[in-house]
Formats: structure tokens, C-alpha cells, sequence
């Protein structure tokens, strides 16, 4: 067990912000999770994977942890299903494409999204109509005070969109060591999302395979998406809001082109880089590609927020509230951070 001290943490985060950390340290292991817990644990601040969902708004005066623990293997199988474990801190991508490679269907919508396999679950990562909760058998967890392994059935999470009982109830209590994913031997294959349908027509795809549902993602996320390595965010920088349909009949007829998606208990979940695109910054125009300094609202996706080069955590977190402020005034609606914002000060 090593621990840094006074480190920057800009090559931990993909905002590519340059926040420090008093104390850093990573885990390869339980043990060494142990280990480092008995001698630092009443100063631990933030857990991190892929540092891809964070933004630093300021310096932590304390321990950030990074979970390193490793291995993909594949457990069990039955007659549907292939049961596999991977430690926290195997790379989400990563896992993805072994699965792929595999022909273990579930995850292929998934792929792409950077980060860990250990935080799948703390929001429970979506895209394209998947979301991890459609593939999580067991989660296993270190309580950080009590000091001791638990293991979560897929309804012990309590997942949401973009939401798990780690978010809520338990925030800050534990740190995701393994996770297990139940996988398909046949596919079944989710292509409701309009752009993944679309994409496939383009792609000339007939037979449908998890190779090609792969790949469609890929095309679709490279062409929407920032690379991360290239300019700095942390994707989604909001969710998109859910509300009432009287809400969202009143909004369309006083925005014709408003974008939502009805849900099955009837609420409607509003795009929200509509919203942000059909709003404006104090300077005028739309938000959609707008720039100050080195923050912008991503020019290809409205609800990417991006660092250009050197900007701080409470210059993003100050342009975040602008456009939260201004889709309040415009539209009535409020939105939530998706990203989670580590060390604001009230
Ligand atoms: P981190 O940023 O390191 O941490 C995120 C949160 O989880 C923090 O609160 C942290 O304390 C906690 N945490 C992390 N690991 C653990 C652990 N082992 N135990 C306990 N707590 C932990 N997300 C989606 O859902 N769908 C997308 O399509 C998507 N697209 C993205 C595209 C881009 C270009 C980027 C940059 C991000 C995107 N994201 C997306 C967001 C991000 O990739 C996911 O939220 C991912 O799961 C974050 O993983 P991480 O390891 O980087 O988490
Ligand atoms: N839209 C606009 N302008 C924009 C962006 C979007 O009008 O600038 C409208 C369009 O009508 C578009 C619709 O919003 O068709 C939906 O856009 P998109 O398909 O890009 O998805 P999203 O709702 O903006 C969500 C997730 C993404 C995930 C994609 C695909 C959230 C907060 N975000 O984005 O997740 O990849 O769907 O499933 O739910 C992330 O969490 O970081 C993330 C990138």
C-alpha cells in the first residue's frame, strides 16, 4: 500500500480538472483495501474508478481511493444464462468487449461508456434502452465503517434511472468491490432506441447480431459524444427530467417541438439537451456550442459540458448553475446534476 500525498488528481478525473488530494491511494485488493481503511479510514473523502462521472469542485482535504481490484471470470452457467464476476476496478469497456467477444449478450448496448465496473451500479449506467440493472445478479460491497463484505441482490440496489440504493440510503457507506452480471446465451436483442434502429437501416444491417448492435453504438457514440482523451467531460452533464404528462401537455403547447419519452407508469421523461439547446446564456444565442473561457456546452450533444483546456471545477460548476437557471426561467423545469459534484461548498 502506497500513499501519495499532495497529489493532483487531473490524470483521475476526465473533466480534466486540476484539483489536488491531501491523500491518494489505490487497491488491488481486498486487503490491501483493509489495509489502507485501518490506517486512513476516518479521513476517506471520495472513492473513485474511472474518475468519468466526477467534478471536482475544489481540493479534498482528505483520502481518495482508487479501486484497482481486477479479474473477469466467468462463474457459473444454466440453460439461459452465464453467470460472470469482475472486480470493481476492471475497466467497464473492457468488460464489455470480452462479453462481446464471448457472444454473452446484455451488455453490447453498453458499450463504450467509460469508467469502472465498480460504479455500474451507483447510477446504474444506461444507454440505448440497456441500462446494468437489466444484467446485475449480485453486487458485492465493504461497509467503510463497519469494515465488512456484503452482497446486494439486483432488487437490494433499488435501481432507477440513474439511480441505485448506493445513491441514496447508503451514499458514502460502501465501496463496490466485485459485481456479478447474468448474461444471455440468446441474445435478446433491444433495439427500441430510435437512433440504434436507425443507425442499423444505415449500416444495411438484415440479420441482426450482437456484433452489429456493437458497432451500431459505437458509430452513434463517436459521431454524438466527446472523447474524453481529446477534450475534457464527464458525458450527461444533467439528467433528463421526468414529469407529470399534464406537465408535458402544458409544455408542448407552448413548445410544439419540446422532446419527451412516456414512461410506463406515465410520467414523461424530457430530453433534456432539448431544453438546454432551446435555451439561452446571459450573452444570447443558444446554449447549444456556447463557450466562455475554457467551459462550453458541447457543440454535437447540449447536454455535454466540456473543459476546453484549463478550466477549474467551480468555473464548470458556476456555468452548470447558469443553464439550470435559465431552463427553470424558460421552462419551469429543474434540472438535477447526473454528474456528481464532489467538494461544493454550499
Ligand atoms: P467515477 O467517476 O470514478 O465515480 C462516480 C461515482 O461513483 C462517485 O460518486 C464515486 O464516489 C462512486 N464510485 C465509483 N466507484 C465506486 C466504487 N467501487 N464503490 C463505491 N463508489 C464508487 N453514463 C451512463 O450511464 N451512460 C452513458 O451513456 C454514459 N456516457 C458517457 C460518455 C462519456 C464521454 C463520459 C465521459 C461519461 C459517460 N457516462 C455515461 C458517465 C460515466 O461513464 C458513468 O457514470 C460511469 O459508470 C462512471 O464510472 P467511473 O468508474 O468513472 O466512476
Ligand atoms: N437533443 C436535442 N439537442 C441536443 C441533444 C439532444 O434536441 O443537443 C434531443 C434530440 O431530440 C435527441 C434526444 O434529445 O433525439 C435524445 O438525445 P440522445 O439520444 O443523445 O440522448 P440523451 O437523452 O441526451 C441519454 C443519456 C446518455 C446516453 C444516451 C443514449 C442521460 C442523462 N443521458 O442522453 O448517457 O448515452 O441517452 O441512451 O440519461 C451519460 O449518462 O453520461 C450519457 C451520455
Amino acid at each position: 500500500m502506497m500513499i501519495h500525498e499532495n497529489i493532483s488528481l487531473l490524470p483521475f478525473n476526465t473533466f480534466g480538472i486540476d484539483a489536488k488530494a491531501r491523500y491518494f491511494a489505490a487497491f488491488a485488493s481486498m486487503n490491501e483495501l483493509a489495509e489502507t481503511l485501518g490506517a486512513y479510514g476516518n479521513n476517506l473523502r471520495l472513492v473513485i474508478g474511472g474518475g468519468s462521472n466526477i467534478l471536482l469542485a475544489n481540493d479534498i482535504d482528505g483520502l481518495v481511493l482508487k479501486n484497482d481490484i481486477r479479474g473477469i471470470e466467468k462463474q457459473r452457467e444454466d440453460e439461459n444464462y452465464i453467470y460472470v464476476c469482475a472486480g470493481g476496478g476492471e475497466n467497464w469497456n473492457a468488460f464489455v468487449r470480452h462479453c462481446v467477444s464471448n457472444q454473452w449478450a446484455g451488455v453490447e448496448n453498453l458499450l463504450l461508456i467509460p469508467g469502472s465496473v465498480g460504479a455500474s451500479p451507483i447510477q446504474n449506467i444506461g444507454a440505448y434502452g440497456v441500462e446494468a440493472k437489466d444484467v446485475i445478479h449480485e453486487v458485492r460491497a465493504y461497509h467503510i465503517n463497519e469494515r465488512a463484505n456484503y452482497r446486494f441482490s439486483n432488487e437490494d440496489c433499488r435501481f432507477g434511472y440513474r439511480e441505485s440504493i448506493f445513491k441514496q440510503k447508503y451514499k458514502g457507506q460502501f465501496i463496490i468491490t466485485q459485481v456479478i452480471y447474468r448474461l444471455r446465451k440468446q441474445p435478446d436483442y433491444n433495439t427500441s432506441y430510435g437512433a440504434i434502429a436507425q443507425q442499423l437501416e444505415k449500416m444495411g444491417v438484415s440479420a441482426l447480431s450482437i456484433r452489429a448492435v456493437a458497432d451500431a453504438v459505437i458509430a452513434i457514440r463517436s459521431s454524438k459524444l466527446p472523447d474524453p482523451s481529446v477534450v475534457g467531460n464527464a458525458g450527461s452533464f444533467f439528467k433528463n427530467p421526468v414529469v407529470l404528462q399534464s406537465m408535458f401537455d402544458d409544455l408542448r403547447t407552448r413548445f410544439p417541438e419540446i422532446v419527451g419519452y412516456s414512461n410506463a407508469d406515465g410520467t414523461v421523461k424530457l430530453a433534456a439537451g432539448w431544453l438546454i439547446e432551446h435555451a439561452s446564456p446571459p450573452e444570447g444565442g443558444s446554449w447549444k456550442g456556447f463557450r466562455r473561457g475554457d467551459v462550453g456546452c458541447y457543440p454535437h450533444q447540449a447536454l455535454v459540458l466540456v473543459n476546453y483546456g484549463n478550466a477549474s471545477g467551480p468555473e464548470v460548476w458556476q456555468f452548470g448553475q447558469e443553464i439550470i437557471a435559465s431552463v427553470a426561467e424558460k421552462f419551469g423545469v429543474i434540472l438535477e446534476p447526473e454528474v456528481n459534484i464532489v467538494g461544493k461548498r454550499e
